[in-house]
């Protein structure tokens, strides 16, 4: 990946997304790895990690869905839609279910107002949600793990 970015430094965030894809989430070992590699430090890479929620140094489940709750989101519903899915996964934020399937996270704008209320699932977007089209989506995710 070096030869596609002018710095090492640049190539830290595509490299913590491919190093996540691959070990599920950032340990201190992949971290400390990847600050040797691109001459960093240790705190550095954590800074960054600390900056992207799509980043985590947390295990988390197999779909990470987050909901957007910030004020495009809020005003169409976004509280709401996060309730929902606290009830229908039958987690909190910041949880796992039990079969290691979904996670949960409450995030600020990603970037599609546009289009609130907002969620994404990895690297899903999914818009104008409501209860039902989540639940379908949710319902999609599970259907298509177990084939
Ligand atoms: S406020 Fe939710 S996507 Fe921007």
């Amino acid at each position: 990946m070096l030869g596609h970015y002018p710095t090492k430094r640049s190539v830290l965030v595509p490299t913590l997304l491919y190093a996540q894809d691959e070990h599920g989430f950032l340990s201190d070992e992949v971290i400390h790895e990847l600050a040797q590699r691109l001459e960093l430090t240790d705190l550095e890479v954590c800074n960054v990690i600390s900056y992207y929620s799509m980043l985590t140094t947390k295990p988390r489940g197999k779909f990470n869905v987050q909901v957007c709750t910030n004020i495009a989101c809020l005003v169409r519903g976004g509280e709401e839609l996060l309730d929902h899915c606290k009830q229908r996964l039958g987690i909190g934020k910041a949880e796992t279910t039990a079969d290691g399937l979904f996670s949960l996270e409450e995030v600020e704008c990603i970037g599609a107002c546009s289009w609130a209320p907002a969620a994404q699932v990895n690297y899903d977007f999914h818009e104008n949600l409501t209860p039902d089209k989540m639940d379908q989506i949710l319902e999609n995710y599970k259907t298509n793990e177990s084939h």
